[in-house]
């Protein structure tokens, strides 16, 4: 089945607060984003076609002239406002029968985890995730900081990218044109496509906060 990838890496990283955007700050000599981009083009037994990044739109010139040659066709386009703006102008690029959708902000996600939801893809799910049981106790909160109910965590996953779609499911979740989620399988869920969970990983974790960044450098050291 040909496959692309679509990568949103158009956010501005406010919770990280670096002084440029998220997926241009360096891990150990690579931009978060090259290094997603490598994980993906470096994956073993992943035949990717076409990838397709979205950044910021003044800074798609220079996104092209810096990513490395790839096997196959990377496509940098301009995103929007909201990740879901970003995947929508992604997915007006995407070719192929599966469309994977993957944060930049991902950069140590292991191929496995990408064979697991190309996997289920093939054996017929229109929309997969990968996720990771939750090890911390959940108390629902009110506004005062008051526990209103521990929550069953048992019931629970930690929801990551990559996030994978029979492309036609992924054009129905997006057909609502101001629809806004926190990732792609949310739009999928609302449009009635059923979503299946396959195992994330640990080192598949979003760099979201500056601890995220501090974990990321310690890793690249022990990466490449
Ligand atoms: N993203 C995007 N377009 C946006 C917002 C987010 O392409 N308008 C991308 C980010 O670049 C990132 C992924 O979606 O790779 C996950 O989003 P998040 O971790 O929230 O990144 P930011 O939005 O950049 O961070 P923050 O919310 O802290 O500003
Ligand atoms: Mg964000």
């Amino acid at each position: 089945m040909s496959t692309s990838v679509i990568i949103p890496a158009a956010g501005s990283g406010v919770r990280l607060g670096e002084d440029r955007p998220k997926a241009f700050v360096d891990v150990g000599g690579a931009t978060v984003l090259a290094r997603t981009v490598g994980s993906i083009t470096g994956a073993p037994g992943l035949d990717v076609d076409r990838i397709v990044v979205v950044v910021p739109g003044e800074l798609v010139e220079r996104t092209r002239a810096e990513l490395p040659e790839a096997d196959c066709e990377i496509v940098v386009v301009a995103g929007g406002a909201e990740r879901s703006d970003s995947v929508r102008a992604g997915l007006a690029h995407s070719t192929g029968e599966f469309v994977l959708v993957h944060d930049a902000a991902r950069p140590f996600t292991p191929s496995a985890v990408f064979a697991r939801v190309v996997a289920a893809l093939r054996a017929g799910h229109p929309a997969v995730v990968p996720g990771l049981p939750v090890v911390d106790t959940l108390k629902k909160t009110d506004s005062d900081g008051g526990v209103v109910v521990t929550v069953d965590r048992a019931e629970l996953r930690a929801i990551q990218t990559p996030q994978g779609f029979h492309a036609d499911a992924l054009v129905r979740a997006y057909a609502g044109d101001g629809d806004v989620a926190t990732d792609d399988a949310g739009l999928a869920e609302r449009a009635g496509i059923p979503v299946v969970v396959v195992d994330g990983d640990p080192d598949a974790f979003k760099i979201t906060t500056p601890w995220d960044l501090r974990l990321a450098r310690a890793m690249a050291k022990g990466w490449d």
